[in-house]
């Protein structure tokens, strides 16, 4: 794979994964995913944006060093979680010159968690700019989307925005920008299901900050580029602001069939009053499907047998996905409604 030039002197130099089927121990990848990194050369500083995992570390040296680059004078690290900060150090050894641009609480992680020295960094404060020359990168702060040390850079002259893990997808593709919105659409919205959506408040402050700026392209950190960045923008917003729909997600465990006959019951009862039922047998269900599911909803019944008065241990897993995703402290039961309050 080669360097892709987006803009003069702007390049995609990251690493697609297309094999990767686990993230975190924890979220399903069916379609793989990148780890996209960018190159900005300005007359007179070179930048590079975010890194990739440490598993691929030696594609994204193989880039720099396709195209040539013997010098990177500051290295944006928009984010502290090591599928962007990994190759940090490797890029650090190869271009000792380099410092570390990241926000205070991100260089605090860098330091705990790649053991960065103290004397790699300049911290940068909400909005601040710093000029590589004919270019100049800004630096917004976007906390908790979704660690609380998240920042977003904006290259203006070129009205292009890096949001990191904002707005991305886990979705390994060669094409540079969105050519299927469906499809896009799906992946992105999986990935607000799985890793936005606990912090839905902090993705609202986030849309607003950024609502006024001009963006012309949209390069996150996983999944294809927007050249139409409405597309995701106006999706994010639906997500994150709309109100619920009449929709019940039915996730339910079944021993020897008498639990599917009540959930089969509740199906047909909802279904001839009117009402949407996404039903899942958590036996067999991809939970990236049931996130996507309560992004929309307003209901979740979960039907479940005990064992020794309990509930099956995937059962317990869905209510802890379920709190974690859609209501943080509150318990299973609770509307959406009460979500905002919380
Ligand atoms: Fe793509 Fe939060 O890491």
């Amino acid at each position: 794979m080669q360097p892709r030039e987006i803009r003069p002197q702007v390049y995609w130099v990251g690493a697609i994964d297309w094999d990767r089927r686990l993230f975190d121990a924890l979220i399903p990848l069916p379609d793989g995913t990148s780890y996209n990194s960018y190159l900005i050369k300005g007359s007179e500083k070179t930048a590079l944006i975010d890194t990739v995992d440490p598993t691929m570390q030696d594609v994204l040296i193989n880039h720099l060093n396709q195209l040539g680059v013997d010098n990177i004078d500051y290295v944006v690290a928009n984010h502290a979680e090591q599928d962007h900060s990994g190759a940090i150090p490797q890029v650090l050894e190869k271009y000792p010159q380099a410092k570390v641009i990241a926000t205070p609480k991100c260089k605090g992680m860098l330091i705990d968690l790649l053991m960065i020295p103290e004397g790699k960094f300049i911290t940068v404060n909400d909005k601040e700019t710093i000029s590589l020359g004919d270019r100049t990168l800004e630096f917004i702060y976007a906390p908790w989307v979704h660690w609380p040390e998240t920042m977003l850079t904006y290259l203006r002259e070129d009205k292009i925005l890096f949001p990191c893990d904002f707005f991305g997808s886990h979705l390994a593709t060669t094409d540079l920008y969105v050519t299927d919105e469906g499809q896009a659409y799906e992946a992105a919205k999986r990935y607000y299901a799985e890793i936005m959506m606990p912090f839905r408040t902090n993705i609202q402050k986030n849309l607003e900050k950024i609502k006024d700026y001009v963006i012309d392209i949209i390069a996150p950190s996983h999944g294809p580029m927007y050249d139409r960045p409405e597309f995701i923008l106006k999706a994010y917003h639906s997500w994150a602001f709309d109100e619920p729909k009449n929709i019940v997600v039915l996730p339910y465990i079944s021993m020897h069939g008498s639990t599917r006959k009540m959930v089969e019951y509740l199906v047909g009862a909802l279904t001839q009053r009117g009402v949407t039922v996404k039903k899942f047998d958590l036996t067999v269900t991809d939970i990236g499907k049931l996130a996507m599911a309560l992004v929309d909803t307003a209901t979740v019944v979960i039907g479940t047998p005990t064992v020794l008065d309990e509930c099956p241990e995937t059962q317990t897993e869905v209510c802890f996905y379920y709190r974690f995703l859609r209501l943080g402290r509150q318990d299973c039961g609770t509307t959406r409604r009460d979500d905002s309050k919380s």
